[in-house]
């Protein structure tokens, strides 16, 4: 039984090199789709094209437009549903991504508890998830969104940003900057909120990495301001006692999925 355990788990963490490598690289593609960009759900337009012409087909096959025979007839109609496939699994994708993130997104400003005029950072905004969430609770406030666009890291770039924007009606509250975490153009003490979301695991390729951004986070944060993060747990971790050191009173929670946390500092 414990033979059986341990032998398992030395499988499961020593994937075969060639396996881990396809998933790697399957990953890093579909981080540069708009399906997993953007935290609205979007279907990528040629997969919705390649279903349009699949239900063409399907349809065709079952009128008068092609000589009466069964077989051309089933293989058409299936045809049609393997091409109408692919956008169906995306749109189930997309929707279920966009139910889980906009629940963390109101967990989060639930307990940030925004009045309403504050100046509002999202650090790699990307797509605009928190970026758009604050600017919603905002009234005389403004959201300021950076990102650098970075290649593989899912953040979509600025045209997906600005759709999303007008898609959540919150176009005339936001700005966007092209910007780095590690050197922010702004000044100290510039921002009442900070916020981040799957951001810092891409940021944070070295410690350094790491290091400067959560430093420059809380360098244009006002005193008594407050720090809202969301990404991988480990990050979370590292994000949280870095925050500590640097004398930011915060707190861990753990989210519905084991791989993702929320750390939230409380003034
Ligand atoms: C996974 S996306 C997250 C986007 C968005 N916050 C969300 O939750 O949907 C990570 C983003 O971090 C950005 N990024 C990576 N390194 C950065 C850096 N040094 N400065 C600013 N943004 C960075 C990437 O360009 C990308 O848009």
């Amino acid at each position: 039984m414990h033979h059986h355990h341990s032998h398992a788990t030395v499988k499961h963490t020593h994937k075969p090199p060639v396996r881990r490598k396809l998933i790697n690289t399957i990953l890093m593609h579909l981080h540069d789709t708009e399906l997993w960009a953007s935290h609205l759900p979007r279907v990528p337009k040629n997969l919705s094209l390649l279903a349009l012409f699949g239900f063409a087909l399907g349809a065709a096959s079952f009128s008068g437009l092609v000589p009466d025979s069964n077989l051309l007839k089933f293989s058409g109609l299936g045809l049609g549903i393997l091409l109408v496939l692919p956008a169906i699994l995306a749109g189930l994708f997309a929707v279920r991504k966009w139910r889980y993130a906009s629940r963390i997104r109101n967990q989060i400003f639930d307990s940030l508890a925004l009045r309403g005029d504050e100046k509002v950072l999202d650090v790699g905004c990307g797509s605009g998830l928190l970026l758009n969430g604050a600017a919603m609770r905002l009234t005389t406030g403004k959201a300021t969104g950076i990102d650098i666009w970075s290649p593989h890291s899912g953040g979509g770039n600025l045209e997906l940003l600005w759709k999303n924007a007008r898609a959540e009606g919150v176009a005339d509250k936001i700005e966007f900057r092209e910007a780095d975490a590690r050197n922010m153009p702004f000044d100290d003490a510039a921002f009442d909120v900070v916020l981040s979301s799957g951001a810092l695991h891409h940021i944070s390729h070295n410690f350094d990495a790491h290091e400067r951004a959560v430093r420059e986070m809380v360098r244009v944060l006002k005193p008594g301001g407050k720090i809202a993060i969301w990404d991988i747990t480990h990050m979370i971790e590292a994000t949280a006692s870095k925050m500590k050191s640097l004398g930011v009173e915060c707190e861990v929670k753990p989210t519905t999925s084991d791989l993702y946390a929320v750390y939230i500092s409380s003034p």
